[in-house]
């Protein structure tokens, strides 16, 4: 297209109609600075606390600018500071909780003779939904599992008259002895609740999530 006969655009922003167009305000609304110090006065003459807040986030003069800077500053710094502190009250928490579910000796799961040779039993270990599997399979032989399979947590079921922990999911196989896989797709052993028998009670005294 020819611009033959145009008028060409005036790049001045103070020429006439080109705010509108650029959304800048004319240059010559703005007051001369003869103070470094000094801020520039809006275009609409308000004063700079009843600006909007874009004006006052995108400052064009130093002072303003520096002091945004700092402000965004100091906030950064609260607020890292401030989830600092929630994560040492969340993780002193955690330990509190962690200390209670597992008091100094363990937590009492049985008598001995409450569970027969060849028997199981249920309990949950160490939090309430956590199940976990009691096993006495010889006369001072005691093993215990957390009851979730490493494969996709379904409920495994102790078969021991086979020596095995089997998954009824995907057939997976344990071996009861020591919770590892023996076939099917789970590649991790069972998480084992450490145990203590003494004086006739048995105790879980720590759970172990093991990868080999
Ligand atoms: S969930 Fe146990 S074998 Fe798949």
């Amino acid at each position: 297209m020819s611009n033959e006969g145009r008028e060409p655009l005036d790049v001045r922003i103070d020429s006439e109609g080109r705010e509108g167009l650029t959304g800048t305000t004319p240059a010559s609304i703005y007051r001369p600075l003869s103070d470094p110090e000094q801020v520039t006065l809006p275009p609409d003459g308000k004063p700079v606390e009843a600006q909007p807040v874009w004006r006052t986030d995108f400052p064009i003069d130093w002072p303003q600018d520096q002091y945004v800077g700092r402000r965004d500053f100091m906030k950064f710094m609260v607020l890292t500071s401030l989830a600092f502190t929630v994560g040492q009250f969340w993780i002193a928490a955690k330990s509190w909780l962690r200390a209670r579910a597992n008091p100094p000796g363990g937590v009492r799961l049985a008598s001995i003779g409450d569970v027969p040779i060849g028997s199981t039993q249920m309990f949950a270990y160490p939090n309430a939904h956590d199940r976990c599997i009691l096993v006495r399979s010889a006369e001072r032989t005691f093993v215990a599992y957390s009851q979730n399979c490493t494969h996709l947590s379904c409920a495994v079921v102790p078969q021991v008259a086979d020596g095995v922990i089997r998954c009824p999911c995907h057939e997976g196989i344990f071996d009861l002895a020591t919770g590892r896989p023996l076939a099917g797709p789970p590649r991790r052993p069972l998480a084992r609740v450490t145990l203590d028998v003494r004086d006739g009670q048995i105790f879980a005294t720590g759970i172990e999530a093991r990868t080999v």
